[in-house]
């Protein structure tokens, strides 16, 4: 890989791109070929394709005993979980949701036919706490849905204080957070419920998937009824039915991921402590620690860019990046209280909330996963500091 020296070795300035292939932001872990395969091949010799098999029944036996619960309840995706969730818990009102976050987040309260009470995060751990929600705090608001970010986690005592002070339930958006650990203690069995995504991009993939963790034995018979038309176990009376179900093949994905979950963890810690080595006094650049837990499964690597320290704005870092073929992304952007159809529907947030507005300007998340090597990280930081040295020339090549 040839060093950058000149303004014009840089690909927005007509230079060659650092890397012959797109460099995506996140995990893809899968199992080698030889693995999927042969689970692949058992699930067609037993012709059991989906509705609940044993497959699935293995993977939430599996994930109730990893994430110490009573009830894990697997599903299609996290925002399906998140949907179901809302639907099981309302029929109506508001439910207050930071503006920081992921747009599914705030997507599965309005799908399950709730309104959004968008609220500010703290600057510097990105999550809700006490304070930002009591200044968005309206009569209506019937629960929280916090949102645990980047591997880290809110803090889960004192919100769990805000909200019994505030008499309504809180439950958790946890698409980032499998594997991370408080005091020895998996995420999962915080607040009422916590909902886990299996994406591709996270660190426990099947490709499409999630996962509904509760205590709560009422809770986990209505959700396991509501997950489809036909139900499982316990028969309740749902307020709707839907089709979350988690399909065997998803299933078989989800177990070998969970069986190399702590190596994909530990791989993905080595990668971000090379990327301190390689971004070590940069000018303008914080990296992100996840915060509130002991362990994290470093899902996200996310730095913080000051502008006026770096010379070089967010956007203008990632339209160099991207230009050297490493897809940094701009996350998240722009907040959800500004976004389709959020700020027209809900105008009364658009303004309110600057700590959000300040983040959705300033973090990017550099490429972290089973795609990227200790060479990439290296001149990934390399292409970074040169960026930054030769940003006077790359402006004018900038949009
Ligand atoms: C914070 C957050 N919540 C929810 C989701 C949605 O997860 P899924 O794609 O499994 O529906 C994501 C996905 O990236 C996310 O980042």
């Amino acid at each position: 890989m040839k060093q950058k020296k000149l303004t014009s070795d840089f690909a927005v300035a007509g230079g060659e791109a650092t890397f012959s292939e797109i460099l995506p932001v996140g995990q893809l872990y899968f199992p080698s070929w030889e693995r999927y395969e042969a689970a692949m091949r058992d699930i067609f010799e037993r012709k059991y394709y989906t509705n609940h098999g044993p497959l699935l029944e293995r993977l939430e036996a599996r994930l109730e005993e990893f994430f110490g619960v009573k009830h894990a309840i697997c599903v299609t995706n996290a925002t399906v979980g998140l949907i179901m969730v809302a639907k099981a818990l309302f029929r109506d009102g508001k439910i207050m949701v930071p503006g920081f976050t992921f747009v599914g987040t705030a997507q599965a309260v309005s799908i399950a036919g709730l309104d959004p009470v968008f609220c500010d995060v703290d600057a510097s751990t990105h999550h809700l706490t006490p304070e930002t929600l009591d200044a968005a705090y309206e009569n209506e608001v019937r629960a929280i849905l916090g949102v645990n970010l980047w591997g880290g986690a809110v803090d889960f005592e004192a919100l769990d204080l805000y909200a019994r002070s505030k008499g309504i339930p809180i439950f958790y958006d946890s698409a980032h957070g499998l594997g991370s650990r408080i005091a020895g203690k998996p995420l999962g069995g915080f607040g009422l419920a916590e909902v886990f995504s299996f994406h591709a991009t996270k660190v426990l993939g099947s490709t499409e998937g999630g996962c509904i963790c509760t205590n709560d034995n009422d809770l986990a018979a209505l959700l396991r009824n509501m997950r489809c038309g036909y139900g499982m176990g316990r028969i309740v009376e749902v307020p709707v039915t839907t089709n979350g179900r988690m399909s065997e093949a998803q299933a078989a994905i989800a177990l070998m991921s969970l069986d190399d979950l702590e190596e994909h963890m530990a791989r993905n810690r080595a990668l971000a402590s090379g990327y301190e080595d390689a971004l070590r006094d940069i000018p303008g650049l914080s990296i992100c620690t996840p915060t509130g837990v002991d362990v994290t499964n470093r899902q996200y690597f996310v730095c913080e860019i000051d502008e006026r320290e770096m010379g070089m704005s967010r956007n203008e870092l990632a339209e160099v990046l991207k230009a050297e073929n490493i897809y940094a992304r701009r996350y998240f952007f722009p907040g959800v209280h500004r976004s389709v159809p959020y700020a027209e529907r809900y105008p009364q947030y658009v303004e309110s909330l600057p700590t959000t507005d300040a983040l959705c300007g300033r973090l990017i998340q550099l490429p972290i996963g089973a795609l990227v090597t200790d060479e990439d990280v290296r001149v990934i930081g390399d292409v970074i500091r040169g960026a930054v040295r030769h940003v006077e020339g790359l402006r004018k090549h900038l949009a």
